[in-house]
């Protein structure tokens, strides 16, 4: 037999596609010829993979070898088509029976000395494998475990290619996937250690109840990243289809632990001011990695020290905002990785930043009006809240009589809100009050009462609020509502909503 098949999965974006590797070997001069659009990391297997059969003690077939990917006309990339390249190779030699690994896929780099080496993406291309049918897999021992996540497949893992082999000749067992490594939980970060701010805590607590961006505004150590951080820790667990998504996108990444199983946990991502614009939207040769932007998908994305950021990198997240999703332009085509994130940004009031506040601040006008104009065009017009948290106060911090609500208190809220809101918009495919349109908001069957909503009209005729404004205050009022348990927001959630919508200072305002 001098031809073989073996299956194996290539991705585009998240999404998997199952991948024939054919080998073919003839009578002619010795060359190895890898065709079906593999790019120049996949290229280089055929020194990897010929190096890997030779270690292993393997006899490398000197023929005309030709392995071909099909289907044609999906562009691959990566390594972690080694481990099927090889055993087609060596199927089609002869050396090895085609039966055992029929209907399986294989997935893995190999290293030169014959290793099977972890690669990125084992959990979408798993899932790719059992949509298509397949349901038995051989993966990298270290992404045995991820694998395992996908429902209905059978995970057997591989250290070596000599394991493959012997295994495949019916003289080794494959590696069961390791039991789910439980890391040591990170430090809990819980709401109860932040003192007053009620304002702020109050604009985390409607962030997670209706899915609204926050901006947090303040002298420094007033607790904007203390707050900040608190966000996941009110936020509902992922559910299964979200938990996925977010697992997919960090296994590509290759920031998945060894050993870890779904994240249930919204994630959250606090890349530098500094990031670069690969390290926020994704990028890289080969399998390109999602960035910070991705790696928030439905969890959250904060922004600190926002004001520092470049106005090119603050442009290039605009549209991931809009869309919930990243398009990477790549040499064939575009990647699209999902990109849903809620936004936290955080900033200092001015460039002085004055710790005792703003009555203290030294800039010029000029100064200030230019600091905070960086921010208003791109990110500030998307975001429902603009909070300025006063400066921390010594009384603030003497333990008070009624300790500060901690954060399983304020999740269960969130989450009974979210179900009210969840089952209001469910016939129009809506799941959050940040998601709803403005214009239906201002229509009958929600439109509210002229009289309840008094002040916002008025708000809006002084023009302190623009009409994209007086929309969020709407929505942030609907959220208001879901978390009190009324059906409908009163002009005491109207009232309460202005509020969090141009914070104290009247800088930041539309
Ligand atoms: N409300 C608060 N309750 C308890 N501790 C606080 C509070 N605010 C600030 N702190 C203390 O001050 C430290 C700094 O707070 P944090 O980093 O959140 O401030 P910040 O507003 O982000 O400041 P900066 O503008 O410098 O980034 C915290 O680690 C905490 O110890
Ligand atoms: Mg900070
Ligand atoms: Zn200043």
């Amino acid at each position: 037999m001098s031809y073989a098949r073996v299956l194996c999965v290539g991705l585009v974006g998240v999404t998997g596609h199952l991948v024939e590797v054919e080998a073919d070997l003839a009578a002619g001069l010795p060359a190895v010829m890898l065709t079906g659009l593999p790019d120049a990391s996949l290229n280089e297997a055929r020194d990897r993979v010929r190096a890997a059969i030779v270690n292993s003690g393997q006899d490398w077939p000197n023929r005309r070898i030709t392995v071909n990917l099909l289907p044609a006309d999906l562009h691959k990339h990566g390594s972690s088509f080694d481990l099927a390249i090889a055993t087609a190779l060596l199927t089609g030699a002869g050396d090895l029976p085609p039966g055992p690994l029929r209907e399986v896929v294989l997935l893995g780099e190999l290293g030169l000395d014959g290793t099977v080496r972890p690669v990125r993406g084992v959990l979408p291309m798993v899932a790719a494998a059992v949509r298509a049918g397949v349901t038995r897999v051989i993966v990298p021992v270290e992404n045995a475990c991820e694998a395992t996540v996908v429902p209905g497949v059978t995970v057997r893992a591989v250290d070596t290619l000599r394991r493959l082999v012997e295994f495949v000749r019916g003289q080794e067992l494959l590696l069961d996937p390791l039991p789910a490594a439980t890391p040591p939980p990170p430090p809990p970060l819980d709401l109860a250690d932040v003192a007053g701010q009620l304002m702020g805590r109050l604009g985390l607590e409607v962030a997670a109840a209706g899915g609204h961006h926050l901006a947090l505004f303040g002298a420094p150590g007033a607790g904007k990243t203390m707050l900040a951080e608190r966000l996941p820790s009110i936020l509902p667990e992922l559910d299964d289809e979200a938990a996925l998504e977010v697992t997919a996108l960090h296994s590509i990444a290759g920031v998945l632990p060894p050993g870890s199983h779904l994240i249930r946990r919204p994630p959250f991502q606090a890349p530098h001011h500094s990031a670069s614009l690969a390290s926020l939207i994704g990028g890289g040769s080969g399998l390109a990695r999602p960035g910070a932007m991705s790696l928030a998908h439905r969890g959250v994305l904060f922004l600190d020290e926002v004001s520092e950021m470049s106005g090119r990198t603050l442009q290039a997240l605009r549209e991931p905002l809009e869309t919930g999703q990243v398009v990477l332009a790549r040499l064939h085509g575009t990647t699209e990785y999902p990109a849903r994130v809620q936004l936290v940004v955080a900033a200092n009031p001015c460039p002085c930043a004055s710790p005792a506040g703003d009555q203290y601040c030294t800039c010029s006008p000029h100064v200030r009006r230019r600091y905070r104009a960086k921010l208003s065009g791109p990110l500030l017009d998307r975001i429902d809240m603009r909070i300025t948290l006063r400066p921390m106060r010594a009384a603030d911090l003497v333990p008070a009589d009624d300790p500060a609500t901690p954060s399983a208190v304020v999740a269960t809220k969130v989450s009974q809100a979210r179900k009210v809101a969840e089952e209001r918009w469910a016939a129009n495919g809506w799941r959050v009050n940040a998601e709803v349109p403005g214009p239906v908001l201002r229509k009958p069957p929600w439109q509210l009462p002229l009289k309840e909503t008094t002040d916002l009209r008025r708000a809006l005729d002084l023009g302190l609020l623009s009409a994209r404004g007086f929309d969020r205050v709407l929505r942030l009022a609907w959220t208001l509502a879901d978390l009190d348990g009324r059906s409908r927001p009163e002009r005491a959630d109207i009232g309460e909503a202005i509020q969090l919508r141009m914070g104290e200072s009247h800088e930041w305002t539309e």
